[in-house]
């Protein structure tokens, strides 16, 4: 098959790559740009590890073609701090101990990350609801629940 030319935006940055046409998103960013920080559970859509951000939104770049990615902006793990801080996600989450393995922990905090974006003060229900995409198979789950109302000042240590 004819490769394809992408162009697009990902942490910030115009990426130009020539790729197979059938290359999911979740490859392109680990083989293509060795973006390893996403990470492949079920690959198929049911799990959340692969959670990136497309245009601020989540999406699992599992099911994703890179093809589908052409002229947006993409954000990963490795994109969302700035300037060698953490974003405030990923300290609520180091602050509350949010994972044990820490494989899910990528999407977890993408998919929090874009959740407060769009309800910047999310009842624990709320929170429930919008995470119920991304699974741990290590953590109980207050400990991530309690880190994202965190961010809104909802839970103190
Ligand atoms: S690896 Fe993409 S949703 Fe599980
Ligand atoms: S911390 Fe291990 S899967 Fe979530």
């Amino acid at each position: 098959m004819t490769p394809i030319e992408l162009s697009l935006t990902v942490n910030g940055e115009r990426r130009a790559l020539t790729v197979p046409p059938q290359r999911l998103l979740l490859e392109m960013l680990q083989r293509d740009l060795h973006l390893t920080g996403t990470k492949e559970g079920c690959g198929v859509g049911v799990c959340g590890a692969c959670t990136v951000l497309m245009d601020g939104r989540p999406v699992s770049a599992c099911l994703v073609l890179a093809a589908h990615a052409d002229g947006h902006e993409v954000t990963t793990i490795e994109g969302l701090g700035r300037d060698g801080q953490r974003h405030p996600v990923q300290a609520a989450f180091l602050e509350w101990s949010a994972f044990q393995c820490g494989y899910c922990t990528p999407g977890m905090i993408l998919a929090a990350t874009a959740l407060l974006q769009e309800h910047p003060a999310p009842s624990e229900e709320e929170i429930r609801e919008y995470m119920s995409g991304n699974i741990c198979r290590c953590t109980g789950y207050m400990d991530i629940i309690r880190a994202i109302q965190s961010c809104t000042g909802g839970a103190k240590r």
